[in-house]
């Protein structure tokens, strides 16, 4: 099969099983993941396009936050679809090590990618994780998990283990401070680095006035 033709159904697929998901992981999420993947990997001298683009697609098939903490499930998914299309073993596997590692594990846990394709991917996926898109998505999980916007008493934490990061029940304001505020710091490629600003300085002013009106502060100016 050709690469364009792999993609193509590959996208179909996909598109068919996200479409309506309501946690975040939805369709257009990861088609935006595909087109900025694209367009990151464009930048980068020795990124396949093929692998970059089945690794966007594919990148949230069975994550492991909705299989029981499962972390071989993605993998297994893309490897049991793509071999359905009959794709050559060794783009399956560069398209398996993607998904095994690209997901965020807590702040204290490194998470390299060994691969420029990866790279592309991870930027892709981490720059919806932040901006305006980014802040919309944290409340859509929080509210799929049920959890409180915020609450004042519960101090910020962090993770230093894997373990501990999945385990959190913590409310949805927590997370910018888990996670969101530090993944302009943890992008690889230098285009994604200058996307990441703006987004990252939308997510500071929103915190800020979020913050603001949970106690009230803007009354003072009546
Ligand atoms: P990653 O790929 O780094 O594992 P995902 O892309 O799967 O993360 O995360 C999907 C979306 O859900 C992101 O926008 C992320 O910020 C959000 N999310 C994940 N965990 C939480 C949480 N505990 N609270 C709020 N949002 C979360
Ligand atoms: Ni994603």
């Amino acid at each position: 099969m050709e690469p364009q033709e792999i993609i193509t159904r590959t996208a179909d697929f996909i598109r068919d099983k996200f479409i309506g998901e309501g946690s975040g992981h939805d369709w257009d999420h990861i088609r935006r993941v595909w087109v900025t993947s694209r367009a990151l990997a464009a930048t980068l001298p020795h990124a396949d396009p093929l692998v970059t683009e089945l690794g966007a697609l594919l990148h949230d098939v069975a994550d492991w936050k909705f299989h029981a903490g499962d972390e071989e499930a993605g993998p297994r998914a893309a490897r049991a679809w793509l071999s359905s299309l009959a794709v050559e073993e060794e783009v399956i596997q560069r398209v398996e090590t993607i998904i095994r590692e690209i997901s965020f594990k807590g702040l204290g846990v490194p998470t390299p990618m060994s691969t420029p394709e990866g790279e592309a991917v991870q930027d892709a996926d981490r720059l919806e994780a932040i901006g305006a898109i980014g802040v919309a998505r944290a409340f859509a999980y929080g509210g799929h998990k049920g959890r409180p916007l915020h609450d004042p008493t519960v101090p910020p934490m962090q993770h230093a283990s894997f373990e501990s990061y999945k385990q959190n029940t913590a409310p949805t304001i927590n997370h910018f401070y888990e996670k969101l505020l530090h993944l302009r710091e943890r992008l690889h490629t230098p285009a994604a680095r200058q996307l990441a600003q703006e987004r990252h300085e939308f997510m500071e002013t929103f915190l800020k006035q979020f913050l603001r009106e949970w106690e009230g502060e803007d009354l003072a100016t009546l």
